[in-house]
């Protein structure tokens, strides 16, 4: 397959890392989730870890130089050689234009790259987010719309789901107001350049699914 970077765009909560986790499995890219290689080092206890976790109880954005060293320190891994989908990165003008740049050279040598964004109201965010239970590992699950086998456990490695510390109402309040305010504005750069792909989240997660393998059909293989 050509080369592919695929970045999922969205609000918290909107099911990005859910459907960014069923195309990775799909397409066999490895999935680059910000969010969970910060929780893992917070679960560390490293120097970034405990830097970041100021940030990510209050809401806020990580500062962009400590993603840099995530995201980069990532990429170097042999199985990001084919590309790389990435969940909940860029957040921001700055980040975006560091890894457009990073990028650059695979780009220029024919690589494919899109955004995706998994679009739902403030509302939603909040019904989700209130049900939602997560692993370690980086599945995700909802008491609701998508429960484990086994209540409170793991389908993936059997170990006890957790309700993440930013999944506060009021935190995540903070997110979503971080959201509107410093991601919003990347889109432009995407629509404009034909690179966005503009999905309905607010749909059953099979049919927010089915919406985007039809419309990523036409841009890349998915066999
Ligand atoms: P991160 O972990 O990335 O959180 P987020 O972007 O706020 O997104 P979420 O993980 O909350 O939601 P999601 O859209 O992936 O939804 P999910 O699939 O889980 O980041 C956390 C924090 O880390 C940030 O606030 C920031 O501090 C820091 N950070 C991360 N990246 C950073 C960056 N680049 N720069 C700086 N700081 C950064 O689904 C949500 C729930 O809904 C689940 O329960 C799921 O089962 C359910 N669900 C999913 N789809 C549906 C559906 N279609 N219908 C019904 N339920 C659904």
């Amino acid at each position: 397959m050509q080369k592919t970077f695929i970045i999922f765009f969205g609000p918290p909560g909107s099911g990005k890392g859910t459907q960014a986790a069923k195309l990775a499995a799909k397409i066999k890219l490895p999935l680059v989730s910000t969010g969970d290689l910060l929780r893992q080092e917070i679960s560390k206890e490293s120097e970034l870890g405990k830097i970041a976790r100021k940030y990510m109880d209050a809401g806020k954005l990580v500062p962009d130089e400590l993603l840099e060293e995530l995201v980069s320190r990532r990429l170097k891994k042999p199985d990001a050689a084919a590309g790389v989908i990435f969940d909940g990165y860029p957040r921001n003008g700055e980040q975006q234009e560091f890894l457009l740049g990073k990028l650059k050279v695979a780009i220029r040598n024919g690589a494919k790259i899109l955004g995706i964004l998994v679009d739902v109201s403030d509302e939603q965010v909040i019904e989700r987010i209130g049900g939602r239970r997560a692993c370690l590992c980086g599945a995700v699950y909802h008491v609701t719309f998508n429960p484990p086998k086994a209540e409170g456990i793991c389908d993936r490695d059997g170990k006890k789901l957790f309700i993440r510390d930013d999944d506060k109402p009021d935190v995540v309040r903070d997110r979503l107001k971080t959201y509107h305010k410093q991601s919003r504005g990347m889109f432009d750069y995407w629509e404009k350049s034909g690179k966005l792909l503009k999905i309905d989240g607010g749909q059953p997660i099979d049919k927010v699914w089915e919406e985007i393998e039809g419309k990523l059909e036409s841009r890349i293989n998915l066999e």
